[in-house]
């Protein structure tokens, strides 16, 4: 392995999307931001929208603005980001949190197979999703079975199937497991719930815009995704949702709101749900905050999902190989897998100390990833964006941080926010 600086610089010279960079407000070219798996960064095609969606949209237009193009932004939008994830236009639509959309779906799929009264899930899963699990079970009289992960950081197939059987109405899991960064494989996992006559669940959070998939292609049941993290956004940024085509007309939001209407405006006082995927609308879409998400989605498609998963994986091998060489004698550990066909565009290095060294990281080290409890320093790589010179940085001086113990003066309390 070439520790060398140059070698960094040698690779990003090799990069065929380093010009994508350029896209994005980079205020301080010193920091080194590793956190994009959280909220993504700025594209600067996203200021000139906003500012026309502020200006004109809404200060010239104002209603009118409904009828010229905010009315079917959810559907747009979502066609876009079909695009990313192997589905057809009609098939994805852009609404609410992802938690919203995750009850939505959820709470669908039971009430669409009522004979079956399980929902199987892995403690790996992001915990808005476990809550979510939890409170769908109890209102609706059904049972969570949660797959237990034996190392903490990884799920087999074996072991999800084992746990889905013929009561089984729906397998969910985080795509790209949000501590780990585990893979799954979309294609086996979802096999195996068709296997036991169960749907499957996605939540692409951690893998849309970073990961190729095809959802159409594996016959996904549902899927749920944010807008935020690998697709730049926008901090709270309305999620999308995904419902295959056939199951549409068979499915049944459990919030009936006017934008999910069949012919809205007649504004007729019985609910009549719109014939497609509108149906998942409920109130009114947040129309700034949408506008933001078409710019950042539409960068993904120009750079193209199989150029970026190249990337990524070249980023992550990278990153690990630093780590074996500079971090791993120092008693870090790679809480990530190693293969890289199992792994996301994150990688979790753990250390007892890893909030402290976070925390050295960010405050005097100008280097930003996060932290997630109990140990785990998680560098979030956007291949859209970052840099190998970025991740060389990074590794150098989360070892100055360790060597020199630069975390000691930083309390043991967890801030608010991590
Ligand atoms: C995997 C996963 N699912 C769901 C969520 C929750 O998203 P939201 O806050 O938009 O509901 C997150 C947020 O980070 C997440 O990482």
């Amino acid at each position: 392995m070439d520790l060398s600086p140059e070698y960094a610089r040698a690779l990003d010279a090799d990069d065929e999307l380093a010009r994508f960079r350029d896209e994005f407000v980079v205020a301080d070219p010193e920091l080194i931001y590793m956190d994009g798996n959280s909220l993504g960064r700025l594209p600067k095609r996203t200021v000139a929208r906003l500012r026309e969606v502020v200006e004109q949209e809404w200060g010239q237009r104002l209603i009118r603005s409904w009828g010229e193009g905010w009315f079917t932004a959810p559907q747009r939008i979502g066609g876009k980001i079909a695009q990313l994830i192997g589905a057809r236009p009609e098939e994805v639509l852009v609404s609410d949190s992802t938690s919203v959309n995750f009850y939505k779906l959820v709470h669908a799929a039971l009430r669409a197979n009522p004979n079956r009264r399980v929902i199987v899930t892995d403690d790996l899963n992001f915990p808005s999703d476990l809550y979510l699990l939890q409170g769908i079970a109890q209102a609706l009289n059904c049972e969570l079975r949660i797959v237990h992960s034996k190392d903490g950081l990884t799920v087999s197939p074996e072991e999800l199937a084992q746990a889905v059987d013929a009561n089984t109405a729906l397998l969910t899991l985080s795509h790209v497991e949000f501590k780990s960064g585990q893979l799954h494989d979309m294609r086996a996992v979802t096999e195996l719930a068709h296997r036991a006559g169960a749907w499957m669940l996605w939540d692409l959070s951690h893998s849309a815009g970073a990961v190729p998939m095809a959802l159409n292609d594996c016959n996904v049941e549902l899927a749920v995704g944010c807008t935020y993290k690998y697709l730049n956004g926008g901090p709270g940024a309305p999620a999308f949702l995904y419902v295959r085509a056939d199951l549409q007309e068979k499915l049944r939001s459990p919030i009936w709101g006017w934008f999910g209407q069949s012919n809205q405006f007649e504004m007729e006082p019985k609910y009549r749900p719109a014939p497609s995927l509108t149906r998942f609308l409920a109130g009114t879409p947040t129309m700034l905050s949408l506008a933001a998400v078409e710019p950042g989605v539409e960068l993904l498609l120009e750079a193209g999902m199989k150029r970026l998963r190249a990337k990524s994986v070249r980023q992550t091998e990278y990153l690990i190989a630093l780590w074996e060489a500079l971090l791993q004698p120092l008693g870090v550990t790679l809480n990530s897998p190693r293969d890289p066909a199992q792994r996301g565009s994150h990688v979790s290095l753990g250390h007892p100390e890893g909030l402290r060294i976070d925390r050295a990281l960010i405050e005097e080290m100008h280097v930003i990833p996060d932290f997630r409890f109990p140990d785990n320093i998680r560098f979030g790589l956007a291949p859209i964006y970052t840099t190998y010179v970025e991740i060389y940085e990074a590794m150098m001086r989360m070892r100055h941080v360790i060597e020199e113990r630069l975390y000691e003066k930083y309390p043991t309390e967890r801030p608010a926010v991590t």
